[in-house]
């Protein structure tokens, strides 16, 4: 019955119509939720941090600090969008924030530079070079102060600043009195918990007038978090309260970082709309973990530099020959072996080990101490600690610079 495949199709792809999703880029990182959910106590801490603002007073400068995907970059977002509206309310206040991420625009010449052209028309804009240092801070001023009014400038990841002096100016420019017209603070953002202690002493005192700490989230805060994008990026019914607590919970088990957490909803979502399922369930949450970790796992591995890529490829070696625990000598011999074949000197095995260590901080292999007694002595074994197929289908321009071992043949090339 010829005629039944025509419509087979058609109703296939009105079940693709029918997806889980109805607005998929919510769940991505750029998203700027309207509301900000289990932040209570940072948000009120923050708002009243820049409270004199909306006064027209001098606000303060902040520092905010906290680990990635705790939301300070979307408590930021939240409230100056807040203070913007509020401040629209006065006719004879003028708030104006310009937010830089400094991952990127790495020098404070950069930033000056930035932030004198996001503040001029297209035709006046000035080159990334040919000015001094001095000339762009005085430029920027100028814009400050035309602007007769509150200037709030964020930067964010701000441990990315090669130099802080931009910080010195922008948290001093009170009392350096560079500004006549305007108000000027400094918002400084860092994931990097240690920055503040590197900053020096002046810079710090200013930039710190005020400091708040975002927390990680808790299981029960992410829940909040990811129940609140649920409801604007799936269809109704497509997600329900098990999905969204199962994400949660991994997500507060592995890092409290609620980016991690979306993005595993997002990943479980691309899962079961590629399985044509009209609902979200736990096991494409599971299925959606594993692809995350290998995403990861692949990304570390080509974060390393060759030499330790080719010390990766030797523990796989042994892994798939099933040798594993492997002795740190034999485990050279291959690395040395795989290393000339590539047509590399090999390194001493004494950077073999520093680096085995870092390979094992970074979960790729497991270094253990073994101690034999007066007879066999201490010695170190190693491990490959993540999955053989998806470690040897990471590393294959390194397999295919050193050659194929034996050993990895049939898995690199099963799918
Ligand atoms: N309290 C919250 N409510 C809603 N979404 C949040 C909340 N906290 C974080 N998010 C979302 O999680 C992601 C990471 O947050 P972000 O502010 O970028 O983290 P950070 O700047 O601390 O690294 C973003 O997509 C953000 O919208
Ligand atoms: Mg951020």
């Amino acid at each position: 019955m010829l005629w039944e495949r025509p419509q087979c199709v058609r109703v296939r792809r009105e079940d693709t119509g029918r997806e889980c999703y109805s607005n998929r880029d919510a769940l991505l990182d750029d998203y700027t939720p309207k509301e900000l959910v289990g932040r209570d106590a940072e948000l009120q801490q923050y708002h009243s941090a820049l409270q004199p603002a909306i006064y027209g007073e001098q606000p303060n400068n902040i520092f905010l600090y906290g680990k990635a995907g705790v939301g300070k970059t979307a408590a930021t977002r939240f409230l100056l969008n807040k203070l913007q509206g509020d401040a629209e309310q006065y006719d004879d206040l003028q708030v104006n924030s310009q937010l830089v991420n400094c991952d990127g625009t790495d020098s404070s010449y950069q930033v000056a530079v930035e932030l004198v052209n996001r503040l001029r028309d297209i035709e006046d804009q000035i080159s990334e070079s040919g000015y001094s240092r001095s000339q762009v801070y005085r430029l920027m001023w100028n814009e400050f102060d035309d602007l007769q009014g509150i200037v709030l400038i964020v930067l964010d990841e701000v441990d990315h600043l090669e130099d802080d002096s931009i910080l010195y100016q922008l948290s001093r420019a009170r009392e350096n009195q560079h500004l006549e017209k305007s108000r000027v603070a400094v918002i400084g953002i860092s994931n990097d918990l240690s920055y503040r202690k590197r900053l020096s002493p002046k810079v710090r005192s200013s930039l710190c007038e005020r400091s708040i700490s975002f927390s990680t989230y808790n299981a029960q805060e992410l829940q909040q978090v990811l129940s609140q994008r649920r409801d604007v990026a799936f269809k109704e019914d497509t997600v329900d309260d098990a999905v969204v607590g199962l994400c949660s919970a991994y997500g507060a088990r592995e890092s409290g970082d609620a980016r991690k957490a979306l993005d595993l909803l997002l990943k479980a979502g691309d899962v079961a709309r590629d399985e044509n399922a009209e609902e979200v369930l736990e096991r494409h949450v599971h299925e959606g973990r594993k692809l995350l970790e290998r995403e990861e796992v692949a990304q570390g591995i080509a974060n390393l530099n060759e030499q330790e890529r080719l010390m990766v490829y030797a523990v796989a070696t042994y892994a798939a020959e099933g040798s594993t625990p492997v002795r740190s000598t034999d485990l050279y011999e291959r690395y040395e072996s795989l290393a000339r074949s590539s047509g590399r000197d090999p390194l001493s095995s004494r950077w073999m080990r520093e680096h085995l260590d870092e390979l094992a901080m970074l979960g790729i292999i497991s270094v253990e101490k073994r101690n034999e007694g007066a007879m066999g002595g201490m010695y170190r074994v190693h491990e490959l600690e993540q999955d053989l197929k998806v470690v040897v289908d990471a590393l294959k321009e390194t397999i295919d610079n050193a050659g194929l071992h034996a050993s990895v043949r049939q898995v690199a090339e099963s799918d």
